[in-house]
């Protein structure tokens, strides 16, 4: 069976989710603000689900369709053949919706009115009244824009970002799609050497692990669809097999990990385990007035304090002065750093070849890269 696909991401990580999409098998990959939308068979979703770093989750699009009144969202959603998706006793909550430039706004009445439908459509599909719900999970969600209303299965459940390594996280973490994209940016290979100077509860040492080992950031974790009866069983088991089998086992990278929080260190080696990639990241405390290079090249891939989150403003741009005392200069080492600071430049003491805009939650953060 042919599946409509969709994958949002953060904003400026498109390109690098349509690219793991097309690896997966992903076909007619359409690339819109914060979102990839692709189609596929099963199996494109089962490995998309398993390797795509940069998608925050991946949806079953059941239903598509002009509407701008209530009756338009129940009478599109009755007719479905809602057989094709849910057995009758699936449990299908409609659990979050989003509208965006459309007439319908009040997300709870369109939850509402989308549960009402899709309980009409599986009474007609299996000729009763009595839905238990008592079955698999099926959540529902829905995005509205510009009155385009798009009904998916979120096959994933639980966010793509939880990979299984980080229950714990330190102050200020950055999420683990938003990393493992900046690494895609960084073009992490199997024989580079990655530095994180603040690297708190190490996200951007066990990403780059990840990426330059072909460990997929998913293998380890659940699916809602891997009880989904219109996705074969056994595809999972398959998938996870052939990708373990594709782990690299005799790379030289290494990622070395520093902060000036002994339990972020602590955090760091632990999370590093838990990923299995903890023969590949070594992590000390050492603060950043005591940062120095190795002795082969390599490519600093950071998110340092700023003001918003951590430490006051005087602090930080302490800090951003002491990186390019430190850092400068770069040689042939490579340097991406996250921050908010728009003046983060001119306080390290050198502009960026490049800066691209990125999102870390609610705040516009820019990736400067030297
Ligand atoms: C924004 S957090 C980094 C979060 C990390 N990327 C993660 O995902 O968990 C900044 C880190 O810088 C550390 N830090 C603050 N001042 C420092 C300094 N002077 N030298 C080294 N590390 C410092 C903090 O302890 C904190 O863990």
């Amino acid at each position: 069976m042919k599946l409509h696909l969709t994958a949002p991401c953060h904003f400026g990580l498109e390109k690098t989710l349509a690219f793991e999409v097309r690896r997966a098998g992903g076909e007619d990959v359409q690339v819109t603000d914060g979102r990839v939308n692709f189609s596929g068979t099963a199996e494109t979703l089962v490995k998309a689900s398993l390797t795509c770093s940069a998608a925050e989750r991946i949806g079953v699009v059941i239903a598509k369709f002009k509407a701008q009144t209530f009756d338009d969202v129940f009478d599109n959603i009755k007719r479905l053949s809602a057989g094709d998706f849910f057995p009758q006793n699936a449990a299908f909550p409609v659990v979050k919706g989003q509208s965006i430039n459309s007439k319908l706004t009040s997300i709870p009445a369109l939850q509402r009115t989308l549960k009402k439908a899709l309980a009409e459509a599986m009474s007609l599909a299996y000729k009763t009244k009595t839905l238990p719900e008592s079955g698999a999970l099926y959540p529902v969600r829905f995005f509205l824009h510009k009155d385009e209303f798009t009904v998916f299965l979120d096959s994933s459940g639980e966010g793509l970002h939880k990979r299984g390594y980080r229950e714990k996280a330190g102050t200020a973490p950055i999420k683990e799609t938003l990393a493992a994209g900046i690494i895609d940016i960084a073009k992490v290979r199997g024989n580079d050497i990655i530095i994180d100077p603040f690297c708190g509860s190490g996200t951007f040492l066990i990403e780059a692990a990840l990426k330059a080992l072909s460990i997929p950031p998913c293998l380890n974790r659940g699916f809602a669809a891997e009880k989904w009866e219109f996705i074969p069983q056994g595809l999972w088991g398959q998938q996870r097999e052939l990708l373990r089998a594709g782990i690299k086992s005799d790379s030289e990278f290494m990622a070395y990990g520093y902060d000036s929080d002994p339990g972020a260190v602590k955090l760091t080696l632990e999370n590093a385990r838990k990923a299995g990639v903890e023969k590949y990241i070594k992590c000390e405390v050492r603060d950043i007035k005591d940062f120095s290079y190795p002795a082969k090249p390599c490519k600093i891939i950071t998110n340092p304090p700023y003001a918003e989150r951590m430490l006051e403003k005087v602090d930080t741009e302490r800090i951003y002065k002491i990186m390019g005392e430190q850092f400068l200069p770069l040689g042939e080492n490579k340097f991406y750093v996250i921050t908010s600071d728009e003046k983060f430049e001119e306080l390290f003491g050198q502009k960026a070849g490049k800066n691209r805009k990125l999102y870390n939650g609610m705040l516009m953060c820019r990736l400067y890269v030297y």
